[in-house]
């Protein structure tokens, strides 16, 4: 970890990340998704290497079916909530679905989103051409971009569903051409997000910046997860690729149904004594 020169403070840097490939450091790099200022500032206590203000959020936080939903404006709120609980944290915060279709758009949001949130980045999928262009321009206007490929959650609809990607050769060429394109248009790490095990060991070995994966295997040089995945805040079903190390939606439902049980009769203990 590096001190910023200008606030003193030690965080993980672009040129720092850029370095951290698996092979060199022999350590992975370690995400996790945050959306709150609480959570944040747990997470700011820990080795974590950097945090994600996933779209995500969509799904776990405001219920919604799909990320397609989540506005920008979502996202500077729970981006800036995230910031200001973690602050000697990397954070990167997704440009949401429809934020980033043509270049004039997409640095008029990404200007907003990265003033409003103070994030260190900002993550885009896919690696369409106009995609690539965008990423060149706003890395080159200082905003830095990390990529995603492989299953891009925002294009759900045009990729036909959630499945994992690379199983066959023609995916398999495509995955790790858009994984270079992405390296050369300026991003300082890419997520390999459900992909094969070999593609995704291909991208890891071919590319010089390092790539994150989730659920792409063991040999991506780091790994991000949903936190409420890892730690099991809710009471649906969870990515096979997600070992939780605990279970808060039961933890929690048992203590707070205990609470509640045991208040009540209180309660009724005090009302009988006002009333008596
Ligand atoms: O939105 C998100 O949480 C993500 C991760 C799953 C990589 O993009």
């Amino acid at each position: 970890m590096e001190r910023n020169w200008f606030t003193g403070m030690k965080k993980l840097t672009t040129r720092k990340i850029r370095k951290s490939k698996l092979s060199a450091t022999g350590k992975s790099l370690q995400v996790l998704t945050c959306y709150d200022y609480q959570t944040a500032q747990m997470l700011n206590e820990t080795e974590l290497d950097m945090i994600l203000v996933g779209d995500s959020l969509g799904n776990v936080v405001l219920g919604y079916d799909t990320t397609v939903q989540v506005s920008l404006t979502e996202m500077s709120i729970f981006g800036a909530a995230v910031r200001r609980g973690a602050p000697n944290k990397f954070v990167i915060v997704d440009m949401p679905f429809g934020s980033y279709t043509t270049f004039d758009k997409a640095l008029e949001n990404a200007t907003k989103l990265f003033q409003e949130t103070q994030a260190e980045a900002l993550k885009l999928e896919g690696a369409y051409p106009h995609q690539l262009d965008i990423i060149k321009r706003l890395t080159q206007s200082g905003i830095p971009v990390m990529g995603h490929i492989g299953l891009t959650p925002q294009s759900v609809h045009e990729q036909g569903g959630y499945y994992t990607h690379g199983k066959d050769d023609s995916d398999k060429a495509r995955l790790l051409a858009e994984a270079k394109l992405l390296e050369e248009a300026g991003c300082f790490s890419i997520v390999l997000e459900c992909v094969t095990d070999e593609i995704a060991t291909i991208i890891t070995r071919e590319l010089s910046i390092p790539t994150i994966g989730i659920g792409a295997g063991k040999n991506t040089d780091g790994q991000v997860l949903v936190i409420n995945d890892l730690l099991k805040m809710g009471p649906g079903k969870y990515p096979n690729f997600c070992k939780p190390i605990a279970n808060f939606y039961e933890q929690k439902l048992k203590l707070i149904s205990e609470y509640i049980l045991k208040s009540k009769k209180a309660d009724n203990s005090d009302d009988a004594d006002l009333h008596h």
